[in-house]
């Protein structure tokens, strides 16, 4: 294998998300946007992140906060201008930083100009063909076109009312109403987004983070989904669905490919494709597709060792098949944090938002959720290749449980008949500093207060702030620093083989070139290979590693 630095850089990179609308505010208006993420580089470079990725910023009614993009070439005006981008990917670069933005290509939102024009055009009309636009079933097309129910609740059908006024066709939204989908097959949606890409690439950006890259393409006749598997369907489906995972996406990325390819600096694009098993995502990271793809087995693994290990060895084995990197991650804006999924033990679903945010709380130890965290992030920052970690996960930030409900904002509260709260709870702004009267430093707005941003923060946020962090070496974030301080040196980490050691039924440990060592103990403690631990999650003294710990050894 090349060395680290003959490599491409995605192949080891570990990548910081930032949810652009939390992360910092730099104009005092409650909502994060570009010069938030300006003024906080200097922190990124800090940490020790190789690239971030910013969730959508392009302009949006903000029905799905980003999700919904009204155009694919600008940048939504709260959050700055395609100047402040250009200058935010500038300063990314001197500062070593790589920058992957979001691409949204299944749906847009129902105000992007095509889908304004489809409205208004006629049934069968090349503007309709943009999307998916069916008549219904039924004497008077009243039954929705087939039997789809959207993510966020619901049919996945829409009726519209035609230009004389009556009800008429129908069009499909896997997610909310506001966000249609496109047709694939029509070759103007294609390269209506190779000029997308080409756009952005040449504004510098380095990759694209492919939201709901296994769903562009649904199977030829749109059929019935079966009985059985009708009922809201999951991100990660279990069983094969016709919106999801069809073979031709892929024709989609071998033409991505070559355009990224095209461009020097090794541009890359990681997929959201939540498909199960590993073999299905391998698929993906052929040579001739995309770079990474997010490991959701991983993300949705229980904190069992077993669970855990199963998961990495079916991951490697598939993608070394492909030669692609792995690509680990336990958090990101979609799901609950991994510190209350941890303190929960809770048996999460295959799905995005089906851990059960309303569990039983009087069980949540969040000091034991915090401590598994740490432990997690020892783990997944040996494993061979990537990593991805989310704003905040290196504060070790737990779920906001309580938001007030009239202020959540997730589409997925009300399309659900206000049943799931939905994914605002790992959303709330971060804490910078212990001002409550800043937004714990989220704004510059002084006067803002805990509940003026866009989402609410707890009163208990600013004992999470980086200020508070700073400079204390047991805390959580200078934990991430010194891990990721290691690992920009140790050359055995990222891309590479691993060798699994054996020590005990209730550990996972393994070998990395250089007799580097990662060992986490999910049972009692146990006395540790003889060696030199480098780093550890929890402060211990002695040669017994405590439980719920992870430790870095460099072995004898
Ligand atoms: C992806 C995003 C999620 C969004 C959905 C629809 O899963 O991560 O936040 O709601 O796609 O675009």
């Amino acid at each position: 294998m090349a060395t680290r630095s003959a490599r491409p850089w995605w192949r080891d990179a570990v990548t910081y998300q930032i949810y652009i609308r939390s992360f910092a505010d730099s104009n005092g208006d409650g909502k994060g946007d570009i010069g938030g993420i300006r003024s906080r580089l200097e922190y990124l470079k800090k940490l020790g992140v190789d690239a971030i990725w910013i969730t959508p910023w392009y302009p949006s009614p903000q029905k799905d906060h980003g999700y919904d993009v009204a155009d694919y070439m600008n940048i939504e005006p709260d959050y700055g201008s395609l100047d402040d981008a250009e200058l935010m990917i500038k300063e990314a670069h001197q500062q070593g930083i790589r920058v992957i933005i979001d691409l949204v290509p299944n749906h847009s939102s129902d105000q992007h100009s095509w889908f304004k024009e489809a409205i208004n055009s006629a049934p069968g009309s090349r503007e309709r063909d943009r999307y998916i636009f069916r008549d219904g079933k039924g004497e008077h097309g009243e039954i929705p076109p087939n039997n789809w129910q959207a993510i966020f609740g619901g049919s996945a059908w829409q009726r519209v009312i035609e230009n004389d006024g009556k009800p008429g066709q129908w069009y499909l939204h896997l997610f909310a109403v506001e966000q249609p989908d496109f047709n694939w097959d029509n070759p103007e949606v294609n390269e209506y987004f190779e000029k997308t890409l080409r756009f952005w690439l040449d504004k510098g950006v380095d990759g694209f983070r492919i939201d709901v890259a296994h769903g562009m393409v649904k199977a030829p006749g749109l059929p019935d989904v079966l009985e059985k598997d009708s009922a809201t369907p999951e991100m990660l489906a279990a069983q094969q669905m016709p919106f999801w995972d069809q073979e031709g996406v892929h024709e989609i990325y071998r033409k991505w490919r070559k355009i990224l390819d095209s461009y020097p600096g090794n541009r890359m694009a990681v997929a959201e494709a939540w498909v199960s098993p590993a073999s299905r995502i391998a698929l993906y990271l052929r040579p001739d597709e995309l770079a990474n793809s997010f490991n959701f087995d991983f993300l949705t693994s229980l904190w069992d060792v077993h669970e855990l290990k199963r998961n990495i060895d079916l991951s490697l084995k598939a993608i070394k098949e492909v030669g692609a990197p792995a690509s680990w991650v336990f958090n990101n804006h979609d799901v609950v944090r991994s510190v209350d999924r941890f303190a929960l033990g809770l048996q999460p679903g295959r799905g995005e938002t089906t851990f059960d945010r309303h569990g039983d709380v009087t069980k949540l130890d969040l000091e034991l959720g915090i401590r598994r965290a740490r432990a997690g992030a020892l783990l997944m920052l040996a494993l061979p290749g990537g990593a991805y970690i989310y704003q905040g996960e290196e504060l070790g930030l737990p779920e906001v449980r309580d938001i007030p409900e009239d202020r959540l904002e997730d589409p997925r509260w009300l399309m659900s008949n206000r049943t799931d709260k939905g994914r605002d709870g790992c959303r709330v702004p971060i804490p910078w500093n212990n001002d409550p009267n800043s937004a714990f430093g989220f704004s510059t707005n002084i006067d803002i207060g805990t509940q003026g941003s866009w989402l609410p923060q707890p009163s208990w946020w600013g004992n999470f702030a980086v200020s508070a962090q700073e400079g204390n070496e047991s805390s959580t974030l200078e934990l991430y620093r010194k891990a990721l301080g290691i690992r920009a040196h140790e050359s055995g980490l990222g891309d590479g083989e691993m060798e699994w050691l054996d020590l005990g039924e209730k550990v996972l440990a393994f070998k990395r070139a250089g007799n580097f060592a990662c060992i986490i103990n999910f049972g009692d403690p146990f006395t540790l290979p003889a060696g030199e631990v480098l780093l550890s999650s929890v402060e211990f003294s002695g040669d017994q590693l405590p439980s719920d710990c992870g430790v870095w050894m460099r072995l004898k």
